[in-house]
């Protein structure tokens, strides 16, 4: 529960090890912050985080979960409010990248991250929500991204199931009104962090603390949506609209 002041006491990252989830979940602590729970596929491989998230008074888990595997959700759910209490702020960060090419060569890689990225996501996104609706407060975060609004033939898979779980992240923020909860949705451009290693970065390219930033200032302001850096949303206003013979000719980087 959030205290008088509103500040947050308990935290769940969905993909505790994602560098962006991490890294909302640490702007978000304030010395009220109890509790922390990492939720990931290798809870065991999670000292560094933890320990990045480490001060007094708080205390930081680190519990297993694999987003794609939608009939664990339910109990997931339950364990996590039954061991820590009611949810503050769930953070939903899990996801895969992967590569049009692996994803042309075996369509079953694409299948990987659209069940991954879309089904796993509205799955434990409905169980969340369901217990916000019990608790009668709470907020969702979800990471979508600025390659849903348009996607390029670079990666159409990763922006396609981004574009659905942006349209379904929408449909749910609207339906929790009234709730006493809510969802933002945060549309971050490339990010440097372990999912973007090694690849060229793009224009307006930002890190996790400066996402988790906007997000944290966004949440606190009571944003619906979020673009990170706020300058994409004026640049995708653009690139929805620029004709197709020329939005396949743009750079893939
Ligand atoms: N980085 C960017 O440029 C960027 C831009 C826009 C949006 N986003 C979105 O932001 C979110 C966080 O990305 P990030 O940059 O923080 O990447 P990241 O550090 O690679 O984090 C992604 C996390 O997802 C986890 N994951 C993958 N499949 C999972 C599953 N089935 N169950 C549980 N966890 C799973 C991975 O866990 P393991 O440690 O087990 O592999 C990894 O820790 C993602 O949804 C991503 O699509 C990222």
């Amino acid at each position: 529960m959030e205290n008088a002041v509103g500040e947050v006491q308990n935290i769940l990252v969905l993909g505790g090890r994602s560098e962006i989830g991490v890294a909302i979940a640490r702007e978000l602590l304030t010395p009220s912050t109890q509790r922390v729970t990492l939720a990931c596929r290798r809870p065991d491989e999670t000292r560094d985080v933890e320990a990045s998230l480490s001060r007094d008074g708080l205390r930081v888990d680190s519990v297993i979960f694999d987003g794609a595997d939608t009939s664990t959700h339910a109990d997931f759910i339950d364990n996590v409010v039954a061991t820590s209490g009611d949810l503050d702020v769930v953070i939903l960060a899990f996801g895969l990248l992967g590569t049009q090419e692996e994803c042309d060569d075996d369509p079953q890689a694409a299948v990987k991250i659209a069940h991954t990225n879309y089904t796993g996501a509205v799955s434990i996104s409905l169980e969340v929500a369901k217990r916000f609706r019990q608790q009668g407060h709470g907020r969702l975060i979800i990471l979508s991204s600025v390659a849903g609004e348009r996607a390029r033939k670079a990666n159409f898979v990763y922006g396609s199931t981004k574009a659905g779980l942006d349209a379904f992240a929408q449909g749910l923020s609207d339906a929790m009104v009234g709730t006493g909860a809510n969802v933002m949705i945060v549309r971050p451009g490339f990010v440097h962090s372990a999912m973007t290693a090694g690849m060229k970065a793009a224009p307006f390219s930002t890190t996790p603390d400066v996402v988790a930033q906007l997000t944290v200032r966004g949440l606190r302001a009571g944003k619906r949506i979020i673009w990170t850096p706020g300058i994409l949303r004026w640049v995708f206003v653009l690139m929805r609209h620029l004709p197709v013979a020329i939005w396949r000719r743009m750079p893939e980087g």
